[in-house]
């Protein structure tokens, strides 16, 4: 019996799900992305060597195994193009293990330039995007607007399609945002020459997914972001456009949810966060600077830096129900090391009285004052640890606790960046 997992981010994304994704494709024949886009910023690396991937699958670096890019996703062509250029420089046949839903949206030149102009509209409610835009193509998707791949086989229809798209940019662009205009034969031009690149990669990915399925092999799904940026169940308007939770993965691949047989949410020992919105366990003290230095938190697509807290169980509860979470992994202990003590939120304080979930009105979050539990920290480094037994005892309290509070095992422990600093307790594939 074949067995697909879905891999997703459990907190505001960066979990270390592009590791996780890298180290269990030896087990399936196929990656999928489902949603999002080159917003997402997934590093792997492996005997020391860093590779930082946005749109192409994290199994990419796997002979023998199928990269998919579901419907879901939304393509900047140049993005696309640029990322597989720079590996098939390092020798990865990057176009012969790539396919690509002719249902993908494509992100224009204009997507962009409405997503810098909406965040200068903004001002001080700006959301911090990651300026790919990734916003405005999902918005022409849902208004029926948007380009696809498609839309790149018949070259008569692109330019109709572009044409019309094109203007009701430019209109925004002029009118509301009064910011330069876009040109449509720089823009056709472009397309034109990607379209010999792309057009070979173009693939009816529902099929190729139930064709693995019936030859009995699994298949992995590779969430981008984190359940809190979730444009229906994150912190609106404080999210990014898709919808990230274990659910898109039958959306934005075109395979039935019966067929997700596992979600393995990853999810940091502590909390991090890029870009604007609530954070309740956000810290500005020197146990923050530790999490921040130690872990490196900086964006992998925008190296911004990213915020830094303490792990949140209430969060945690919340995203395991929307995601269906099956099995937890947990990432960056080793971060931990060497601080006296660690704090876990176990309810929070809005006006003087305790709750135990997010409020109804999530804009509230921001007035909510997390209740901690303190506990001891170790000195010793489990920094490539790979056995459980091999960590420190305080370290173990920590992780059982979280198992037990949140009612979930945790089956995967990473203890640094590198495939190898993994401890696998319980493989989601067996
Ligand atoms: P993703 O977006 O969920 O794939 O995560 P990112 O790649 O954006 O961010 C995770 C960062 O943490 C990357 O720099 C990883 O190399 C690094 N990382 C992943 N797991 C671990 C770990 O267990 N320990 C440490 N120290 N770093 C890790
Ligand atoms: P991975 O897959 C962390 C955040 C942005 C911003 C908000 C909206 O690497 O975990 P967008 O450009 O999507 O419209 O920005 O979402 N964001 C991410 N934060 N990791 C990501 O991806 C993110 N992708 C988007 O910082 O707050
Ligand atoms: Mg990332």
């Amino acid at each position: 019996m074949s067995k697909n997992v879905v891999i997703v981010g459990t907190q505001w994304g960066d979990e270390g799900k592009g590791k996780i994704v890298d180290l269990l494709t030896e087990e399936v024949a196929a990656v999928t992305r489902f949603q999002g886009g080159h917003n997402a910023g997934h590093t792997l690396v492996i005997k020391g060597n860093k590779t930082v991937l946005h749109l192409i699958p994290s199994g990419i670096l796997h002979d023998n195994v199928e990269c998919l890019i579901g419907n879901g996703v939304v393509i900047s062509l140049s993005a696309l193009i640029s990322e597989a250029t720079k590996l098939i420089e390092s020798g990865i046949p990057v176009y012969d293990r790539l396919k690509i839903s002719p249902g993908c949206p494509i992100i224009l030149p204009s997507h962009e330039a409405l997503d810098a102009a909406k965040e200068i509209k903004l001002a001080s409610q700006a959301i911090g995007t990651t300026g790919r835009g990734i916003g405005p193509v999902y918005e022409d998707k849902v208004a029926r607007r948007a380009l696809r791949i498609s839309d790149l086989l018949d070259t008569n229809k692109l330019a109709t399609r572009l044409t019309e798209t094109l203007e009701y940019h430019n209109f925004l662009l002029k009118n509301y945002y009064q910011v330069d205009e876009l040109n449509f034969d720089e823009i056709y031009t472009t397309l034109i020459k990607q379209r010999q690149i792309v057009l070979p990669l173009i693939s009816d990915v529902s099929r190729i997914l139930e064709k693995h399925q019936l030859k009995g092999r699994n298949i992995l799904f590779e969430g981008a972001q984190g359940v809190f940026l979730d444009i229906d169940h994150g912190t609106y308007p404080y999210v990014t456009s898709s919808n990230t939770v274990s659910a898109a993965a039958s959306i934005g691949s075109g395979l039935g949810p019966k067929d997700l047989n596992h979600v393995l949410g990853i999810i940091k020992a502590y909390t991090t966060r890029v870009g604007s919105g609530p954070f309740p366990t956000e810290l500005f003290d020197a146990s923050g600077e530790h999490l921040g230095k130690v872990g490196v938190e900086f964006g992998a697509t925008t190296g911004r830096p990213r915020r830094c807290g303490w792990f949140d169980a209430i969060a945690a509860k919340r995203s395991i129900r929307n995601s269906g979470i099956s099995s937890l992994c947990v990432t960056k202990l080793d971060v931990l090391d060497g601080l006296s003590e660690i704090k876990v939120c176990t309810g929070y304080k809005l006006d003087g009285k305790k709750i135990d979930d997010f409020p109804l009105d999530i804009s509230r979050l921001d007035d909510c004052e997390p209740v901690y539990k303190i506990f001891d920290g170790w000195e010793s480094s489990t920094i490539g640890t790979t056995s459980y037994d091999q960590l420190p005892s305080n370290a173990c309290h920590y992780l059982e606790w979280i198992e037990d509070e949140l009612n979930i095992s945790i089956d995967i422990i990473s203890t640094g960046p590198d495939r190898e600093q993994t401890i696998i307790k319980r493989n989601p594939f067996s």
